[in-house]
């Protein structure tokens, strides 16, 4: 059954954890929606983890609606969520709705997430006017690395707590679905989750968010990059990948590969024609 923003609703009053995975393309969408995922994210973090970049900011509207379009042909149950990117939403209200309906209309996406609290305020009430959800995003929001001066845990002086807390309320009274909190203490992200009606959904916030987020390549263990403390590697595909790879290399070589079983045949007689000499 397809997943709604009313389905993450009654998960947080049930307390039925929420799941939610990245997911950037068809294949690896419809593995995810497949094994039940309650929340497909198509992550800006795609620049990082797709296109090599050093962090989120060189994002594109085009980027998001390409791979968010993608996911959305092979995710069938998944709340497919997806990020306006750098610059597609702080210039203006107007630019706010006008890129959150392309990546409903254009992508497929069921709802937009944006990162910010008070200052994305407006953006968010005209976004959900215009009747698309919005999820927001607080703590350690990767489009705002130099400000921050790196990827750092936020809100551990009592300011910046507070801060986090004031925005988390703001972000609600203007109409947000669901809120993001990553790289946060994990006692802050209970408090607010404690205050709160909307759900939160933690990554690097503990265990008492009301459902978790992964960006799948850390958690499947793809990467050889720096996986962060609050990563849990759930299986090691990059070593089964390489395994595979390596063998087709070794059969290749050899000429193992292809062997009968993976070879087309054609029938003697019209082998001996095509062979004759006249
Ligand atoms: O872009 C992303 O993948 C995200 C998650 C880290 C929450 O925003």
């Amino acid at each position: 059954m397809k997943n709604t923003v009313s389905t993450l609703m009654s998960q947080k009053q049930s307390g039925d954890k929420i799941t939610m995975l990245t997911a950037y393309d068809y294949t690896t969408a419809k593995i995810i929606d497949e094994c039940g995922i309650n929340s497909i994210l198509v992550g800006d973090s795609l620049g990082m983890v797709m296109l090599g970049y050093e962090n989120t900011l060189p994002v594109t509207m085009e980027d998001m609606i390409h791979h968010t379009a993608a996911v959305a042909r092979g995710a069938k149950n998944a709340f497919i969520v997806a990020d306006m990117p750098f610059l597609s939403y702080q210039t203006s209200v107007y630019d706010a709705v006008l890129n959150a309906g392309r990546l409903i209309k254009e992508g497929g996406a069921n709802a937009v997430k944006l990162e910010g609290g008070a200052e994305v305020c407006e953006q968010i009430q005209a976004i959900v006017n215009a009747s698309i959800p919005v999820v927001a995003h607080l703590g350690l929001t990767p489009q705002s690395v130099n400000v921050f001066g790196g990827f750092k845990v936020q809100g551990k002086s009592t300011k910046a707590a507070k801060k986090i807390i004031e925005d988390a309320i703001k972000i609600q009274e203007a109409g947000a679905c669901a809120l993001v909190l990553e790289g946060i203490p994990s006692k802050l992200a209970e408090i607010i989750t404690k205050q709160l009606s909307i759900p939160t959904i933690g990554i690097g916030a503990g265990s008492s968010c009301d459902g978790q987020v992964l960006v799948y390549q850390d958690m499947l263990g793809l990467t050889t990059d720096h996986v962060p403390k609050f990563v849990k590697q759930f299986a090691a595909i990059r070593t089964a990948m390489c395994q595979g790879i390596e063998e087709y290399i070794r059969e290749t070589k050899s000429g193992e590969f292809p062997s009968k079983e993976h070879t087309y045949q054609i029938s003697e007689d019209i082998l001996a024609e095509l062979t004759s000499e006249d």
